[in-house]
């Protein structure tokens, strides 16, 4: 781990970074060290009130933060953030990390037709990298070094669905099941989408933060507010939470790998659904459907 900085991020002058969902949590720590290693920061918040708060608070810990905004609940949400996004980033992006995420303890639908859960942890993430994946790219070129892409994940993923049909939830709703299939999905993805891009300038890995003291559970409601609450003793800080994000981000050790799952910022082996290559290229392909559908 050479040439780490104190921040717990290796040295990232001249990188352009968007960390999405940096109001709190684990993104928000894995905002701030990244800008303390010396990238320029894409702040992402909600709306540009927040993001604008966010941006001036996290100056303040040393560092360049520019606020960017855009509910990821929806695809017009996604594409708003993506229009700030290139507007800021002439020179290209060299890290996404797709940070934001939401649980929530009712059933509702998103805009785009799916079930809500499934529209922020997945479709936004597909939908935020295919978008930005020209400026990454033009990162890559400019920077010599692949451009990365950097998905939470969670234990969770293994009590996913693999054979979840309709991603709507018609008949049976559970805050947990949904919030897990939507882990599953969203990883088999990453693995597909590594493929994909092998060789392509652009790496795609999960990070998988552990069990960490944030306002997730308490923003979730239901049970995942009740195991946060119970659990609270044993979770980690969000500063134990954030390094595998960081480390995917920022260790030039790093800087091929692509198509893997993290674990305490170390390789590790995600569910067997998740690896299986034929449902990674059924969840790419509904996802790409979904994603073409969508009025523009
Ligand atoms: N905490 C854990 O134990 C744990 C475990 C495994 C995985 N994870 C994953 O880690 C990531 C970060 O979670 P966290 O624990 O740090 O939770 P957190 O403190 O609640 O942060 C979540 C962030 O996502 C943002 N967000 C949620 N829905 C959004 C939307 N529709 N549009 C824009 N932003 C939205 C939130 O913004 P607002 O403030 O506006 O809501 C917040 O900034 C998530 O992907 C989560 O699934 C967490």
């Amino acid at each position: 781990m050479a040439g780490r900085k104190s921040t717990g991020s290796w040295p990232m002058d001249g990188r352009t970074v968007l960390v999405t969902g940096t109001t709190s949590g684990i993104g928000r720590t894995t905002a701030t060290a990244l800008g303390q290693a010396g990238a320029v920061v894409l702040a992402h918040a909600r709306d540009q009130t927040r993001a604008a708060a966010v941006a001036r608070e996290l100056k303040g810990s040393g560092g360049r933060f520019v606020p960017v905004s855009g509910d990821l609940g929806s695809l017009a949400g996604v594409r708003g953030l993506v229009e700030q996004v290139l507007q800021v980033t002439p020179k290209g992006l060299h890290v996404l990390v797709n940070n934001a995420g939401a649980a929530f303890s009712q059933r509702a639908l998103a805009p785009d037709g799916v079930e809500r859960t499934l529209a922020v942890n997945h479709l936004a993430v597909a939908a935020l990298t295919s978008e930005l994946l020209d400026t990454l790219r033009i990162g890559a070129s400019a920077t010599g070094r692949p451009s990365r892409v950097v998905n939470l994940s969670s234990i969770l993923e293994k009590r996913g669905n693999p054979k979840l049909q309709d991603w709507t939830y018609p008949d049976q709703y559970s805050q947990l099941q949904a919030y897990s299939d939507s882990k599953l999905v969203n990883l088999a993805h990453t693995y597909a989408l590594a493929r994909e891009l092998a060789g392509s300038g652009v790496t795609v890995n999960a990070a998988n933060p552990g069990s960490v003291k944030t306002a997730f559970g308490h923003n979730a409601g239901g049970v995942l507010k009740v195991v946060g609450i119970v659990g609270k003793a044993f979770m980690a800080s969000p500063e134990k939470g954030a390094r595998t994000s960081i480390r995917l981000a920022s260790d030039p050790a790093l800087d091929d790998a692509t198509g893997g799952y993290y674990s305490a910022a170390e390789l590790d082996m995600s569910s067997d659904a998740s690896r299986d290559p034929a449902f990674g290229e059924q969840v790419y392909a509904r996802t790409a459907a979904i994603l073409a559908q969508a009025p523009r």
